[in-house]
């Protein structure tokens, strides 16, 4: 098959190259369309546009796979743990155990955040959204770290920034919580691996000792690392592009957590659980609701189903819905807003307007429901979102910086009025 692409327009034919990944997905470059023939593409959405060349996560939308640095998403969620799926995104490669070891250890020298950043806590009304805390806390560490504004880092300096990130953001996702209950905040445990030190931060006032329930640490270990990347999603790109114009780390990730919090994006777990709140409360009846996503009248949509890439089953969906049923047992919980989801999940499956518009769970159909077995509250939902995401965002982060990525700036088609003559304001009507 040729490795070139002819596009004709008008008399003149152009011969554009054909780019072949290494999972022979296919894409036309059109980096000198316009110069050689004055076009643009416009693709709103980026749907059928590719921004990057990326060695990170590969997704096949048709097939429901999912592969990080090419290990399978089941493998991983099965076997590993989420300080070991961070590295392999963030380095390329699973770590020996003396890597992974001094990887824990950098960590834990910096899980502390300054005591001033306390001041911000004390500053947000009670009651305000979590993801707004998250996003102004994690871009106000760019103040107590001016370092990472440096434009030309060394690579020793961009790896403190990564370590000093992926160190303090359990420690501010679990002060937000604690901050909501008007608890006071528990300071991080340094002999306690990652996950299980975010759990004691933010449970640990309910439990004499230290130690976590290991259903909940293994729970959570395998939600955070089925969150942990998806190629080029719009909270991703986000931070690619906020990243393409060499603003520093932390106001970069900011900027992908503002992304995320959207109820399209990574706000459908919280969006989810409210939905089927309502439909219980309503009595169950979801053959009514089924039919209300279905009405191009009403703006109610079914949160947690459908995908721009997934046009089978997201893999994620599969493990976490398995895992509900696992987890809900072992924590003992009966949760009547499961076998709503399930049944939803089972009307709307054998429902031609989803099977036209292969329109299945995501990873957030179910997620909710293992959250709040958990202990989570709804609002929090989206926060431990981005905890899972910030390996991915910065591994993408870093990549982009890596190969000297152009800063990012689409161009558009006019379609406003052409020229007009300015008339003072005493003459217009
Ligand atoms: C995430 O990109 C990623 O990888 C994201 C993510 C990640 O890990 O980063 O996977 C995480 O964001 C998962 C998605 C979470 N969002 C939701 O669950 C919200 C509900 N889903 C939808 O809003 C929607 O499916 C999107 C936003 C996810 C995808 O939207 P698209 O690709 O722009 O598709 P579309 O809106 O054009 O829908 C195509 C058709 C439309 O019908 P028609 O105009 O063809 O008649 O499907 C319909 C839509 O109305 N449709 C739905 C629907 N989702 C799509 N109808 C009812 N309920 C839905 N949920």
């Amino acid at each position: 098959m040729s490795d070139t692409a002819s596009l004709k327009l008008g008399e003149k034919t152009y011969d554009l190259p054909v780019i072949t990944g290494t999972e022979n997905e296919k894409a036309i470059d059109i980096s000198k369309l316009r110069d050689s023939s004055g076009y643009i593409t416009l693709d709103n959405g980026y749907k059928n546009t590719g921004a990057t060349k990326s060695a990170i996560t590969f997704l096949d939308g048709e097939k429901g796979i999912l592969k990080y640095r090419g290990y399978r998403i089941e493998d991983l969620a099965e076997k590993s743990s989420f300080l070991e799926v961070a590295y392999l995104l963030i380095y390329g490669d699973l770590p020996t155990q003396a890597q992974l070891d001094d990887f824990q250890f950098q960590i834990t020298r910096h899980t502390l955040v300054h005591e001033d950043m306390k001041k911000f806590f004390d500053g947000f009304p009670s009651k305000s959204h979590p993801m707004g805390q998250l996003c102004s806390l994690i871009c106000s560490l760019s103040a107590f770290y001016p370092e990472s504004l440096d434009t030309n880092p060394s690579k020793e300096d961009v790896n403190l920034t990564i370590i000093k990130l992926l160190a303090k953001m359990p420690t501010v996702v679990s002060w937000i919580y604690k901050k909501s209950l008007g608890h006071p905040v528990i300071y991080p445990q340094n002999n306690l691996e990652y996950v299980t030190n975010y759990l004691y931060m933010t449970f640990g006032q309910r439990t004499e000792h230290i130690e976590i329930d290991p259903v909940v640490v293994s729970a959570m270990n395998k939600l955070l690392i089925l969150h942990a990347d998806h190629e080029q999603n719009c909270s991703t790109s986000t931070v690619r592009i906020v990243g393409s114009s060499e603003s520093n780390l932390y106001a970069s990730i900011s900027a992908g957590i503002s992304a995320l919090w959207g109820p399209l994006h990574g706000g459908a777990n919280q969006a989810v659980i409210e939905m089927l709140e309502q439909i219980k409360n309503d009595g169950g009846d979801t053959e009514k609701w089924i039919a209300k996503a279905k009405d191009k009248n009403d703006p109610f949509r079914l949160m947690g189903f459908g995908h721009r890439v997934y046009k089978n089953f997201d893999p994620r969906a599969k493990i976490i819905k398995k895992a509900c049923d696992d987890i809900l047992a072992k924590l003992g919980v009966n949760d009547p807003v499961l076998d709503i989801a399930k049944k939803l999940e089972e009307v709307a499956l054998s429902d031609q307007y989803f099977i036209d518009r292969k329109l299945y769970p995501n990873v957030d159909f179910y997620s909710g429901i293992i959250y709040r077995a958990l202990g989570f509250p709804t609002e929090m939902f989206t926060v431990l979102f981005a905890l899972g995401r910030l390996p991915g965002w910065i591994a993408q982060w870093k990549e982009m910086r890596e190969n000297k990525e152009p800063i990012g700036r689409p161009r558009q088609i006019y379609v406003g009025h052409t020229v007009r003559e300015f008339v003072d304001i005493n003459n217009r009507k």
